[in-house]
């Protein structure tokens, strides 16, 4: 692909379809700053693009600590490694929340049982009770609504920093602006 022609979401597609043997691929890290400035950091499955405007896809428990620093607006890193291809993704860019109740409920009807099941578990980062039990039997799943603690949001990259780490190595910086997107190679 020539530089002029560059373009992440091509490139990620192209990347996602060299990987997919491997379900792996789906896992991205998800790099947020608290408010005290210091950094968290956590795998998270990709769950999509969105698409009207290929922005990423991810979901969380609303209970879970990231919440806090997930608001509207506030600026995340994604890092997405794929192992086949040995490319790796930096995409950088504000959090959106889904709050569409027809988009949450299409979306939530997609997700696995097992998936959904972890909605009800007990919250995350209490202390374990003996008599609690997160297995799936003790969950109901009859109800097809999102609970609240299910929170859809999308990650809408502004800078992409891609890195080929193959026979070749080549590092590719895109970024958008009001024009539009713009790339230039660096080294790596
Ligand atoms: C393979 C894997 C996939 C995961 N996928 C998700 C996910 O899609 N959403 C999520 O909230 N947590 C996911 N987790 C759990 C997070 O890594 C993390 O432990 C949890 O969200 C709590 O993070 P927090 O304390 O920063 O909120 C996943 C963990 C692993 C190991």
């Amino acid at each position: 692909m020539s530089l002029e022609k560059f373009n992440w979401y091509a490139a990620i597609m192209r990347s996602i379809e060299l990987n997919k043997s491997d379900p792996h691929y789906r896992f991205v890290q998800l790099a947020t700053v608290t408010r005290e400035g210091e950094p968290r950091n956590r795998t998270m499955v990709f769950r999509g693009f969105h698409p009207s405007d290929q922005s990423i896809l991810l979901c969380t428990d609303r209970l879970s600590a990231k919440i806090k620093e997930l608001s509207m607006g506030a600026s995340v890193e994604l890092c997405w490694y794929f192992t086949a291809s040995r490319e790796q993704y930096r995409l950088r860019g504000p959090v959106e929340m889904m709050d569409d109740p027809s988009e949450r409920q299409a979306f939530w009807l997609k997700l696995s049982k097992e998936t959904r099941a972890q909605f009800f578990w007990p919250p995350p980062l209490e202390e374990v009770q003996h008599e609690q039990s997160v297995s799936l039997s003790s969950i109901s799943l009859n109800d097809q609504k999102p609970p609240q603690r299910f929170l859809l949001f999308k990650i809408k990259p502004r800078r992409v920093d891609y890195l080929l780490l193959n026979a070749t190595h080549r590092r590719i910086i895109s970024v958008v602006d009001d024009q539009g997107w713009t790339s230039r190679a660096v080294n790596p």
